[in-house]
């Protein structure tokens, strides 16, 4: 039986990456998704493979870091039972080269972004009975990375979040986890690889993949399947907690 059959699930950054392995592998357990993300294109292009395969997809194009145009988006919206936080952005550089800007842009869409669809999503399930929310994190909220400044307060503050969500609404029946990715090998590895290392691509990629013990990089649908048993009902003794999938970057790196 689909695992999601009769679920509304919103996704932030649907259009690419992770968000779009989520987005594709819940509309094929069953679930109506909402793509909320800047990247129109991307959002379109994910709800014709939805069509495609069967399911119903839908794409808003939403910048999170405003919360009137989230507010606006989610409220066109009926009954919502899952919502995946996956918009993110990354920012390479230690606290000196962390300008003001490139701090508040991170800050604005990892962190102001995740709270602006908690803050609109969450009433909804609460009216609605409940709900499963998860949060993408990332490995640089556990461990400490070279030149990952704002990238890794960003993600800190994600799994802050998630807890604080969990214990506030665990009496009106909304789970709220977050998961930890090493490298997963997506759009936004290549974008900032070619941004920060140019010239230098295929080295820096054979680099970060050995960076995990597992020796490569995770692929977006090993991401989405960790996401869809997290926001399962399979999952309905589980809140308030992170799970790495990482390789064995965080407990084997030695
Ligand atoms: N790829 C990795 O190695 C990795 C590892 C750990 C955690 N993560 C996290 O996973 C999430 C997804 O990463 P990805 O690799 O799939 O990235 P990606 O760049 O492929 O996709 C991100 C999506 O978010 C959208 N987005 C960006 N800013 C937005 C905004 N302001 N409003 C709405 N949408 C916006 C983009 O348009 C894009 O569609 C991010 O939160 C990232 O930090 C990624």
């Amino acid at each position: 039986m689909s695992k999601l059959q009769n679920k509304v699930a919103v996704i932030t950054g649907g259009g690419s990456g992770i968000g779009r392995a989520i987005s594709l592998l819940f509309a094929a357990e069953g679930a109506t998704v909402h793509i909320l993300d800047l990247n129109i294109e991307g959002g379109q292009s994910v709800v014709s493979e939805i069509a495609n395969q069967g399911g119903q997809g839908f794409v808003h194009a939403c910048n999170v870091s405003l919360q009137e145009e989230v507010l606006s988006i989610v409220n066109t919206i009926g009954k919502i039972d899952i919502l995946v936080n996956n918009a993110g952005i990354a920012h390479v550089g230690n606290l000196e080269n962390c300008k003001t800007e490139d701090f508040e842009r991170v800050f604005n869409v990892n962190v102001k972004g995740a709270y602006n669809a908690l803050y609109a999503v969450v009433p909804k399930m609460k009216e609605n009975g409940g709900g499963a929310i998860l949060n993408l994190a990332s490995i640089a909220a556990w461990v400490g990375i070279t030149d990952r400044f704002a990238y890794s307060m960003s993600k800190g503050a994600i799994f802050a979040m998630s807890l604080s969500v969990a214990r506030d609404y665990m009496a009106d029946g909304i789970r709220c986890n977050s998961i930890s990715p090493a490298r997963v090998h997506t759009p936004f590895v290549d974008g900032f690889i070619a941004k920060n290392y140019p010239g230098q691509e295929a080295e820096v990629f054979e680099k970060l993949s050995k960076s995990q013990p597992i020796g490569r990089m995770a692929q977006p649908e090993e991401i989405a399947k960790l996401a869809l048993f997290l926001c399962s009902d399979d999952a309905g003794f589980i809140t308030g907690n992170d799970y790495p999938i990482d390789g064995g970057f965080i407990k084997l790196n030695n």
